[in-house]
């Protein structure tokens, strides 16, 4: 498997944004293929990049229990697991930059556990094949925990330049370290970094962070400014494509993506 970045953080921080702007470095850089791999349920990160996950691809899971359960007992003809790799191809969106595939949610009531497991299977045999994998993560860590990728190369926290935000980022890294979450490396990225207040810089998070993560394999890799085109773009359905290369919020994504990737 070639170089996996996940993004994790509370809902509404940036993660979706920072994805779809590792897809776009990774993609330029010549580091293709690259896998995005969209594990938000509530994620928009097809749009920002512009693509469309077609309503069928949601259900992925859904048809993968069924599949699974119609499939339990029988032998011959196709195997189970190869299947759910035909299944799983057959959601993956195919693009000349970027491959993307977005994992869905269950949609009834019952036990998922066999069809994520058997899913996750699959990805990981899939993402091996990649040069670079990007996971969009939901605010919790169960897709890192198992389901989708067993280890990744760099874990991101991402949280707002505000204690809260901060607490919510430490929260997430002390989780990490009690599911024993396989990361070589794990950084944070505070995004909407605000400048010191003036005359000091008791309002500045990156002076937060240090005791925030005191103790901890955390260290700050980056910040993004607040940049209001990047909101407006996302609010007009734009893709990230298209943002201008002297965008703020890319040169500093792009920097630090330089920093983080291995060459
Ligand atoms: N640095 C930034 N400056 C301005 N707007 C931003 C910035 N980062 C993210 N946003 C906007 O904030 C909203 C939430 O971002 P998103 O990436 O969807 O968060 P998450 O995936 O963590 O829920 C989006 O409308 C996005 O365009
Ligand atoms: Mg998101």
């Amino acid at each position: 498997m070639g170089w996996t970045l996940a993004i994790t953080g509370k809902g509404g921080v940036g993660k979706t944004t920072l994805a779809a702007l590792a897809v776009r470095w990774l993609s330029e850089q010549g580091r293709r293929p690259v896998l995005a791999v969209d594990a938000d349920p509530n994620t928009n990160l097809d749009a920002l990049l512009g693509v469309q996950v077609s309503s069928a691809v949601g259900s992925i899971r859904e048809e993968v229990k069924q599949l699974a359960q119609s499939l339990g007992t029988s032998t011959g003809g196709m195997g189970k697991q190869q299947l759910l790799e035909l299944k799983i191809q057959q959601s993956l969106i195919e693009t000349e930059r970027f491959d993307l595939l977005a994992m869905g949610r269950p949609e009834g009531p019952g036990c998922y556990c066999y069809a994520n497991n058997v899913l996750g299977a699959a990805v990981r045999r899939l993402a091996g094949s990649y040069a670079a994998v990007v996971l969009d993560n939901e605010a919790g860590l169960e897709n890192l925990s198992r389901r989708i990728v067993r280890r990744v190369d760099q874990l991101l926290f991402m949280a707002d330049s505000s204690r809260r935000g901060l607490t919510t980022a430490r929260r997430l890294y002390d989780l990490a370290m009690e599911m024993r979450i396989d990361a070589g490396a794990m950084g944070l990225v505070v995004n909407r970094a605000r400048e010191p207040a003036r005359g000091g810089s008791r309002d500045n998070s990156l002076d937060l962070v240090p005791r925030f993560f005191e103790d901890s394999r955390v260290t700050v890799v980056g910040s993004l400014p607040e940049d209001a085109e990047v909101g407006a773009r996302d609010a007009a359905g734009e893709s990230i494509w298209t943002l201008p290369g002297q965008n703020p919020v890319w040169t500093a994504a792009a920097s630090m993506f330089a920093r983080l990737a291995p060459t």
